[in-house]
């Protein structure tokens, strides 16, 4: 009789560890691993490439638990866009990055959430659409850094180099003036600081992200051990200096507002504000968090955008010889682009949009989270999971694209030459409901950027070099391009 009892406990303790463990009915195939630890990444392949062989075993969605973090990939466009579509999808992970890297509260519009995120998201497209996005009045001002740099870049024409910080700048300066009506100098340090620091931040992003990941360690380990250990350090410098960038410019604003006439997005923030309530849509540290969100959702993606243009025009000399002739023929030398040109810039458009699928700078777009459990496909969706479009993997699918690994820009064109915006399959904005508030001014900066760019300027690898178009592995959300030299001259 003993035995019997003891055979039973230890067969109902087997079972209940059992379901411990495996994961529960329902839910998509995937890696699950251990409670607490999930699946932890150890192999040291390139993410990329696990995600491709995650997506051949599984098919189309299917999860991977990291730590304690649920996360769900998507391959599939319509299944993508159905769910961002979705307000069972519209939060952001409960990470470093979106909630607490710099202002510990539900505020500004990237990691933001509800009513405050709303508000905000709306606040923010309404504010860019006024002050020009994408419109003709914003074109001189896209016009004037368009020259700035390309005066930037002939100053260190004709030896190899790294693309200069003033590429940094000049995209900077476009969104500064419709954010501060402001621009900085080329040698302005703040800009240069500022850029180091998210430069630092993305670079230690895994290790920084790894509290996130796995929270017990924090319970665990001693203070100062997890601020050497996650990198706390370049967090820390990153909070005091953009909250010290934020206030000042707040402040500026504050002295000199004319309640008749707001002159940015932060005067017309601040006619809106009357409260200073940390979760509320219309206070200081919201309106810093904004500042801070438009600094760093644009600045880096612009600029990694254009820095891939020139190492693919080096790479591709016939493709950039082409590009050089449309320019020449549509604008006489010393003109720059406006947005009528663009119909008659379809190669240029060609360019640029296969330089977004071919570098994938935002490869696993922006994380999404599920605010409660529920279905996606034939599959159940647990709350709180990470949703992960798997962007670059999608912007190189055979189902959607022809000879998916070669830069072919003629891909966008039709018979008769003209552009055509093929949007099965490419998301480099995102979709559905938090897609990219800023996709229009990014359209009309790279368009003027790259036409006035390429009519003066060439670009090619160092002599007897070729450029690596691998990605920075020390980031693993987004693929930034490698710092190297370029040879850039001036066109005779
Ligand atoms: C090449 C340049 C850019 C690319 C590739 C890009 C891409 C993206 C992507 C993929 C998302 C996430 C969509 C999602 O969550 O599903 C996003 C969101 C966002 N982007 Fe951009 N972006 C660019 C430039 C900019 C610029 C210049 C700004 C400045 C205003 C900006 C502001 C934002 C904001 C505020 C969000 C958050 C939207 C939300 O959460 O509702 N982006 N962007």
């Amino acid at each position: 009789m003993a035995v019997e009892v003891v055979v039973v406990a230890v067969v109902t303790l087997l079972l209940l560890l059992m379901s411990f463990l495996k994961k529960p009915a329902g839910l998509p195939p995937g890696r699950w691993g251990l409670p607490g630890i999930g699946y932890p990444p150890i192999n040291r392949r390139p993410l990329d490439d696990q995600l491709a062989e995650l997506h051949r075993q599984h098919g189309d969605i299917y999860l991977w638990r990291i730590g304690t973090q649920v996360m769900v990939f998507l391959h599939n466009y319509k299944l993508t866009r159905e769910a961002f579509s979705r307000p069972e999808f519209i939060n952001r992970p409960d990470w470093r990055i979106f909630k607490r890297l710099v202002y510990e509260c539900n505020a500004g519009v990237v990691g933001s959430e509800g009513q405050v995120w709303q508000n905000n998201r709306r606040f923010t497209i309404r504010q860019l659409r006024d002050l020009g996005m994408g419109k003709s009045r914003m074109v001189s001002v896209v016009q004037q850094e368009a020259r700035f740099l390309v005066e930037a870049l002939q100053k260190q024409t004709g030896r190899p180099a790294p693309v200069p910080h003033a590429l940094t700048v000049s995209t900077v300066n476009v969104l500064w003036q419709m954010v501060a009506s402001k621009r900085f100098h080329v040698d302005d340090p703040v800009v240069f600081e500022l850029e180091k620091l998210i430069d630092d931040t993305l670079a230690n992003m895994t290790l920084i992200s790894l509290p996130d990941f796995l929270p017990w360690l924090s319970m665990l380990l001693p203070w100062a051990l997890q601020k050497r250990l996650f990198n706390l350090d370049i967090v820390d410098a990153m909070r005091e200096r953009f909250s010290k960038f934020c206030v000042k410019l707040i402040e500026d604003h504050l002295a000199t507002l004319d309640r008749e006439r707001p002159r940015d997005l932060i005067d017309a923030y601040l006619l809106n504000m009357n409260e200073n309530d940390c979760n509320s849509s219309a206070s200081m540290t919201d309106l810093s968090k904004m500042i801070f969100d438009m600094f760093t959702a644009g600045s880096e993606t612009t600029t990694n955008t254009l820095t891939w243009l020139f190492y693919f025009l080096a790479t591709y000399p016939e493709v950039q010889r082409k590009l050089q002739a449309e320019v020449d023929r549509v604008l006489p030398r010393g003109t720059l682009a406006t947005l009528e040109d663009r119909p008659r810039l379809p190669y240029t458009e060609a360019v640029i949009h296969e330089v977004h699928r071919k570098a994938s700078v935002t490869s696993m777009g922006v994380q999404h989270a599920a605010v409660q459990e529920t279905l996606l496909g034939d599959y159940l969706i647990p709350k709180g999971a990470v949703i992960i479009s798997a962007v670059a993997s999608m912007h190189h699918d055979p189902r959607y694209w022809d000879h998916p690994d070669q830069f072919l820009p003629d891909r966008w064109l039709d018979h008769n030459g003209n552009f055509n915006t093929q949007k099965e399959g490419f998301l480099p904005f995102g979709v559905g409901k938090r897609r990219c508030v800023a996709e229009a001014l990014v359209r009309m900066e790279l368009l003027i950027f790259t036409s006035a760019l390429v009519q003066t300027l060439h670009f090619s690898p160092p002599p007897g070099r070729k450029l690596d178009m691998r990605h920075d592995s020390r980031n693993p959300f987004s693929h930034l391009a490698l710092q190297q030299d370029l040879l850039i001259t001036v066109r005779d």
